[in-house]
């Protein structure tokens, strides 16, 4: 087994890739990122592309905590309408999981690289972490809340990209929008 030296936190002798604003470690240093940009022939602006890139690696980190969240709850469900609640459930993860690939694949074509290890996700989420519930009412209030969650940055997200006029990606986020809006519905209609 190769042991890493932890205090120095490196193996190699590499110098590192990017600058460091923060101490390592730090949400802030990780936002602080800059995001560089490979060749690409689209036409948009390369500091739009930049902007709309860090805009989209922010809600990526959102949608795969909304995905495993999705997840959490379809296997941990119990109770009278499990059966229910069980499809339900999984009938939206992999709805959030298209939506995981049409924001990863919007920051590659735009000539931005993907970031959605779970040690980004978590570090970068919004989302409050999924209870530990077992009543399916609990679990409806819990996965109505991280929909409704992801739902708000999603519609701020677009009005950002709006600005930034990438009509494209206002669509990819309208599309993510509407679906996720629809998902609340079928959750919250549970405790109607
Ligand atoms: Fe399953």
């Amino acid at each position: 087994m190769i042991q890493k030296n932890a205090a120095s936190g490196t193996s190699t002798a590499a110098p590192p890739a990017r600058p460091r604003t923060a101490p390592a470690g730090t949400h802030t240093e990780r936002k602080a990122e800059p995001h560089r940009l490979f060749p690409t022939k689209n036409d948009l602006p390369a500091a739009t592309r930049t902007r709309v890139a860090e805009l989209l690696n922010a809600r990526l980190a959102d949608c795969i905590d909304l995905q495993t969240q999705c997840k959490q709850a379809h296997w941990n469900v119990k109770g009278p309408n499990f059966i229910a609640l069980h499809k339900l459930f999984d009938d939206i993860n992999e709805d959030v999981e298209e939506y995981v690939d049409l924001l990863a694949e919007r920051v590659v074509q735009l000539g931005g690289s993907a970031e959605g290890t779970a040690r980004m996700v978590a570090d970068r989420t919004t989302l409050d972490e999924y209870p530990g519930v077992a009543d399916g009412e609990d679990h409806v209030d819990a996965l109505s809340s991280a929909l409704a969650a992801f739902g708000k940055v999603t519609r701020k997200a677009i009005d950002q990209v709006e600005e930034l006029e990438d009509a494209d990606t206002v669509d990819i986020l309208t599309e993510i929008s509407r679906g996720v809006d629809k998902w609340l519905w079928f959750v919250e209609a549970h405790q109607q």
